[in-house]
């Protein structure tokens, strides 16, 4: 089967792979972003006349479970957030919009083999070894959204997942991982929905038509966000945003949308060279970093300022004003550690090294006009952000004065990349 895959597109979609009780109020939102909208529209978006918003409603029915047995495979990349998402509701809402790049280099492969078993079942394993731990996790990820995905009761999943970056490096592969598993989840998904419907998908004509449609990423960023919030912008290349806010009026909580206009070209192609200052296991990590943030008392107030932050920086990100990025980006890094501190109970995942590392990057910067900055996951390690024409200058200060502050002197280099990408569909 020959398949073509369109650059993912932002398009309106209003379902919720798992559905919590929606109260009035909430209906009353979702539904009134389809008033108005004329049946055709509707269509054209993928929206059943009748749906009104709700729910998975732009999905026919899988009225029977074909019985098929196949691979998928899909490669997808880790992410670095400018604007933070830092604490969550819900079914793993963001409880402020954020805006990452997806990466070039730090990437999962991960390959889904398919085949029919009553009750289902899921085999993980990660660079050729089985690996419970993950294989709890992704269980019970698939098992929270059987509900959308019947067939998975029916099938078993032997998933095999490869990083580019090393074990352990301290860079999360949640997201890339999740990502690339949805992207596989929902390649199956719309195999057998095709099979069903019109018989044999590999010979249907328009199976690769359905592939290549912007539903099918908005669909996988969805169900990434239920594996790992941020896990739902890697399914987009370039800049993408993850929340809702008015700014961008396309953008949705369920799931990310990339923003593919407005974008200066220096930042098309910028450079991420991430220091691997500390590459052990985190004192805490991101999860119950996010649920301290219920207790935190800056909650509202950090709430208000990501907000006001979304529109700054896609103004930032059209204008190519590399001061003001850097100002931004670099509050925004320390904001994430301050809230870490300010928790209770308090944890920091700064290490000395990271702060002397702060220094020399300032020290640098302000003696050679470099436009370098820095940001920081929720870990020590930095990730050096500078446009493509100023390489030379920063690959000198990281060989003269920051490499000796990373665990073996490891760094990573990266830059913006442009998503994922299906590898031998079906084979
Ligand atoms: C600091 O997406 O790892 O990197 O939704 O619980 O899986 P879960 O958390 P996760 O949190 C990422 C936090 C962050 C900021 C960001 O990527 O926006």
């Amino acid at each position: 089967m020959s398949c073509c895959f369109a650059h993912p597109q932002t398009i309106h979609r209003l379902d919720d792979l798992v559905q919590p009780p929606m109260n009035s109020e909430k209906k009353k939102e979702i539904d009134g972003l389809t008033d108005g909208v004329s049946d055709s529209t509707k269509r054209a978006a993928g929206l059943s006349p009748q749906s009104q918003g709700l729910p998975l409603s732009d999905r026919f029915p899988l009225k029977e479970i074909p019985a098929l047995e196949g691979s998928v495979a899909w490669e997808a990349p880790s992410n670095i957030a400018l604007i933070k998402y830092w604490g969550k509701y819900g079914q793993q809402m963001p409880a402020n919009p954020s805006i990452s790049f997806s990466l070039k280099t730090c990437l999962s492969q991960t390959k889904v083999h398919f085949k029919p078993q009553a009750g289902g079942g899921v085999r993980f394993s990660l660079s050729g070894q089985q690996n419970l731990g993950f294989q709890t996790r992704i269980e019970n990820f698939l098992n929270s959204v059987e509900l959308h995905y019947p067939w998975l009761r029916e099938y078993a999943l032997d998933i095999a997942s490869t990083n580019s970056f090393p074990h352990s490096s301290g860079i999360a592969s949640s997201a890339s991982g999740f990502a690339a598993l949805a992207l596989c989840v929902e390649q199956i998904d719309q195999h057998l929905r095709l099979t069903a419907e019109e018989g044999s998908a590999a010979h249907h004509p328009e199976s690769s038509a359905h592939l290549a449609d912007a539903r099918f990423f908005n669909r996988a960023s969805h169900l990434a966000r239920l594996g790992s919030g941020s896990a739902c912008r890697s399914v987009y290349g370039g800049w993408v945003q993850w929340g809702m806010h008015p700014a961008t009026p396309e953008s949705r909580n369920e799931y990310a949308i990339a923003h593919q206009s407005a974008i200066h070209p220096v930042f098309t192609d910028y450079r991420d060279t991430i220091l691997l200052i500390h590459k052990g296991v985190k004192q805490t990590g991101s999860t119950a970093g996010h649920k301290l943030m219920e207790g935190n008392p800056y909650a509202d107030a950090r709430y208000r300022q990501a907000n006001e932050r979304i529109p700054r920086l896609l103004s930032i990100l059209a204008s190519g004003d590399l001061t003001e990025f850097g100002l931004l980006v670099e509050s925004e890094a320390l904001t994430l550690h301050a809230l870490m501190m300010a928790s209770d109970p308090s944890f920091m995942l700064m290490m000395p090294n990271t702060l002397a590392a702060i220094r020399e990057i300032q020290a640098f910067r302000k003696q050679n006009g470099v436009p370098v900055h820095y940001t920081l996951d929720a870990g020590a390690n930095l990730h050096l952000l500078y446009p493509a024409q100023h390489e030379t200058e920063v690959m000198s200060l990281i060989n003269n004065s920051l490499m000796h502050y990373c665990e073996n002197q490891a760094y990573i280099c990266d830059s913006v990349g442009t998503g994922p990408r299906p590898i031998n569909p079906f084979v």
